[in-house]
């Protein structure tokens, strides 16, 4: 058969705020850009942040990126290598002035300036009163953001391939990567991308568990197809739990509520985080405050018939400002709890809601990989966004950096590549071994014999990462967690797309998005189960402490040998002295 084949400058995979922020500045630096994504871009997961994004513009609080700088260091359990993080939080204003210039409609304070609210584990002074760092359009920050880039993407020419998935990445035996084979969903045709840079920018895998706040696309793409080149996955035991997910459902009520004033409550009206965090209360990180409203519902203080939640409450703040700061989570509790939350409380319980580890990075977006002592980039590799671990967030990410992170780092790769193209100004020879491999994989699930199926596998997955792989973890849990997933990962060889004369493209997508899933779900488990400390997100009832003498490193998963390796946290930043470890407390 033969094979369409396009050659572009650079390639990037998945259309997310990371992605389009890096294609927008390659398309203006005049090269030519393909962006491959599976769902028409706005439709990407970015569109769904709500509350804001942060930068020290000290609009509403004084404020500065150092103070910026020790909150994210803080929040991340000291795991976040302080280069990369310096380097993230001194961009962040000019890249949100940026954005408002490029039209992103930011809320507005009375004096016309950007609107900013308060968001956990933001301080003043290293650690000392509340900040107001969020920089937010209401409660649909993302949704504003990605219209943005992408409008900006498509008045400079950016190439988009809307629907078309990516299957592999395609390399040559020195590895540098040659571009990515990828399906079109609608003729089911493939389609090799031939391009000089490939970045990858896939967004995160929260459909890794049941409850979760994430987009049915989030399924870890790119991370699974780092996984199949080779490149390990680092820091994967970090998954974030988010403390307001609509109880039973998962479906994101932003920090941004309890921003505005609003509090959790307990089965018997107390405003529990008073006992947990003292001094930042319901504004404590968010591994705080899960374990928290967890800790309230084991000890039987949850509220309802089956005391399984606990209670966010807004309806103090008024009727006018859940209408003007709140409006979309207002709709959602509407529609899927049905409650006003301008009148009445709204059940939540934590739901997996960010994936912290990834594809390792440094903090210019080159994929990096262990070589001997040290690690080396990839040639023609970079990753941004949540798909990537650079390290900003470390073992726990504040609300608000994520959108930060997607327009630093998506304009850092962009410029980095922009360099490399100079340097690298010819396609390489494919290599034709790769590009069949590749091919052949795309066969995978042409099998009509079997009985299993995409969505009974996918849900007995989810169930047993939530069961096993949770807020709180301990080894033989872990270990018998493990002993699942593996399980079900034998089982995707009797995965059958039944009767293939009627089934659609899409079926045949889900079989590829369960596969990275479950490359993800061992990854995920692996690395939980060989941490032994408590970290950031990573709970572990056995090793209830942080252990900086020992597990003061980032984890490397290689899906080949399902084998752990470790590498050290970077802890000098750029210009100012780093912050040691000290006890966490909010
Ligand atoms: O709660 C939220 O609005 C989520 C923000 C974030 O994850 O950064």
């Amino acid at each position: 058969m033969s094979l369409a084949k396009r050659r572009f400058d650079a390639l990037v995979i998945g259309a997310g705020g990371g992605g389009l922020r890096a294609a927008l500045q390659l398309a203006q630096a005049d090269a030519t850009v393909a962006v491959v994504s599976k769902v028409f871009p706005i439709r990407s997961h970015t569109v769904a942040a709500q509350g804001g994004i942060n930068a020290a513009l000290a609009n509403v609080s004084p404020d500065n990126w150092h103070w910026h700088m020790y909150d994210t260091i803080k929040g991340s359990d000291y795991l976040g290598d302080q280069d990369a993080i310096e380097y993230m939080c001194r961009a962040a204003a000019h890249l949100v002035v940026e954005l408002e210039h490029a039209g992103v409609p930011f809320s507005r304070l009375d004096n016309g300036r950007i609107y900013q609210r308060p968001f956990g584990g933001q301080s003043q002074n290293f650690g000392g009163a509340q900040a107001a760092r969020t920089c937010a359009a209401a409660d649909r920050t993302g949704h504003a953001i990605l219209h943005t880039l992408y409008q900006q993407n498509i008045r400079a020419r950016t190439h988009f391939f809307d629907e078309y998935f990516a299957i592999d990445l395609i390399k040559d035996e020195q590895g540098t990567i040659l571009g990515a084979l990828a399906l079109d969903i609608e003729s089911g045709e493939p389609l090799l991308i031939e391009a000089k840079t490939t970045l990858i920018a896939t967004g995160g895998a929260g459909q890794l568990f049941r409850t979760n706040t994430n987009a049915h696309i989030n399924t870890g793409d790119g991370l699974a197809m780092a996984l199949r080149a080779g490149i390990p996955l680092q820091d994967m035991e970090f998954f974030q739990f988010h403390p307001t997910g609509i109880a039973g459902k998962g479906m994101l009520l932003s920090e941004g509520a309890r921003g505005e004033g609003g509090y959790l409550i307990n089965g018997e009206g107390e405003r529990f985080m008073e006992r947990y965090a003292p001094h930042a209360k319901d504004l404590a990180s968010r591994d705080v405050v899960s374990r928290a409203i967890y800790l309230e519902v084991k000890e039987g203080r949850g509220c309802g018939p089956n005391k399984d939640h606990v209670l966010l409450k807004v309806d103090h703040l008024g009727e006018e400002v859940v209408a003007k700061r709140l409006p979309s989570i207002r709709l959602l509790a509407q529609t899927f709890a049905g409650k006003d939350m301008a009148h009445e409380p709204v059940p939540v319980y934590p739901t997996a809601h960010y994936t912290m580890g990834g594809i390792p990075t440094n903090r210019h977006g080159q994929v990096v990989v262990p070589v001997g002592q040290g690690e080396e980039a990839i040639p023609g590799l970079y990753a941004a966004g949540e798909c990537a671990c650079v390290s900003v967030h470390g073992a726990n990410r504040l609300g608000g950096n994520s959108l930060l992170d997607i327009v630093v780092f998506g304009r850092a790769a962009g410029n980095h590549i922009i360099n490399y193209l100079k340097e690298n100004r010819f396609h390489r020879a494919l290599d034709e071994a790769s590009v069949e491999a590749a091919m052949a994989h795309l066969k995978r699930f042409d099998n009509p014999d079997g009985n299993e199926t995409v969505e009974g596998l996918r849900t007995e997955l989810q169930q047993v990462m939530e069961d096993f792989c949770g807020v709180y973890r301990e080894e033989s849990v872990l270990a018998e967690g493990l002993e699942k997933v593996r399980a079900l990962n034998a089982r995707m060889a009797n995965l059958s797309l039944k009767d293939q004369s009627r089934i659609f493209n899409t079926a045949r997508i889900e079989a590829f998005e369960l596969e990275n899933l479950m490359a993800l779900a061992l990854a995920t488990v692996s690395s939980a189960l060989h941490r032994h400390e408590s970290r950031g997100a990573h709970s572990r009832i056995d090793y209830p402490e942080r252990d900086d003498e020992h597990w003061l490193k980032h984890s490397l998963y290689f899906a080949e040998g399902q084998r752990m390796d470790y590498k050290p946290v970077r802890m000098k930043p750029l210009s100012v002295d780093s912050f040691p470890p000290k006890p966490r407390v909010y």
